[in-house]
């Protein structure tokens, strides 16, 4: 196989793109696609702050690669969860990436803040992944206000977002449907604008793109994942995709042509916010879903 831009021997081929590219021309591509998603939904520009949240796998360190690389002014932020092993492995990867790229990452501990996510588990009753996104929610917004950031990154890609969207839509949630946008604009003093530039690649993608570009990154998968739903709905699109390329980034990108504005304007009417009682933090609730949850603890 060649490659369609030089006629070297390619190193991938991109199904639904129906091309194949060696790396040179594979990276020319990748980058495009990261810019076009920056610039279609108006992400930000060279004058934003922009806190890149990382765990240590593929997409979010290749997101910060990426951003720092293009010449936007970057931080790292990493929540080591305290999910034993797994959270020690991906700790090691972030700071071999930062070593390597002289770079630097604001670090959350929630072993020593004394809630790691196991614990938190024992005592709140729900899966291990919804206890943990309600908790990286709350520090993102937290770390982000407190550095003063302009916008939240996160490496979220065409696999994550066609599956969320996949389960939004089974379940035809409005709330939901309403928070799919990968510009999320900011809300109330607090929570900042949260963006998702790699929307237009696929896991595959960024993972190639890691390993064509030394970018070393964990490829464990949480421990707590196993039996999430997310994987199903990943494993479903990843079927309709092998047998129609193209099928994802279908999917998703018509829910924007087509639908979604209807949901948002629903959403708007309903917004209205208040100060946490216990920690402070602007929340749709009384007291935030974190210090509820920190609550069921004591
Ligand atoms: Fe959050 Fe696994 S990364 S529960
Ligand atoms: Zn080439
Ligand atoms: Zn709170």
């Amino acid at each position: 196989m060649k490659c369609r831009k030089c006629s070297e021997k390619a190193l991938i081929t991109l199904r639904r793109h129906n091309a194949s590219f060696c790396k040179e021309h594979f990276n020319e591509f990748f980058i495009k696609q990261v810019e076009k998603g920056i610039k279609e939904y108006k992400m930000f520009d060279f004058s934003d702050k922009i806190m890149v949240c990382i765990s240590g796998g593929k997409d979010s360190l290749v997101l910060w690669y990426l951003l720092h690389k293009m010449g936007y002014e970057t931080t790292g932020m990493y929540i080591n969860l305290g999910i034993g092993e797994y959270s020690e492995k991906s700790l090691r990867k972030v700071e071999a990436f930062t070593e390597k790229f002289g770079l630097k990452a604001v670090i959350v501990n929630l072993t020593e803040l004394g809630h790691p996510i196991p614990l938190l588990e024992k005592s709140v009753k729900r899966h291990a992944c919804s206890i943990c996104g309600i908790a990286k929610r709350y520090y993102f917004n937290k770390v982000a206000y407190e550095n003063n950031f302009d916008v939240v990154a996160t490496g979220h890609n065409l696999d994550d977002e066609s599956a969320r969207l996949l389960g939004n839509v089974l379940k035809w949630d409005p709330a939901y449907l309403s928070k799919m946008d990968p510009n999320l604009p900011e809300e109330g003093d607090y929570i900042k604008r949260k963006v998702k530039p790699l929307i237009r690649l696929t896991e595959l993608e960024v993972g190639a793109f890691a390993f064509m570009n030394g970018i070393d990154y964990i490829t464990d998968e949480c421990p707590k994942s196993v039996g999430a739903t997310s994987m199903l709905y990943k494993g479903v699109l990843n079927s309709l995709e092998s047998d129609m390329p193209g099928t994802k980034h279908y999917f998703y990108n018509e829910f924007f042509r087509t639908v979604a504005d209807r949901f948002r304007a629903d959403s708007e009417e309903k917004t209205e916010m208040y100060n946490c009682a216990v920690c402070g933090m602007e929340s749709f609730l009384e007291t935030c879903s974190f210090c509820k949850m920190l609550e069921k603890m004591k």
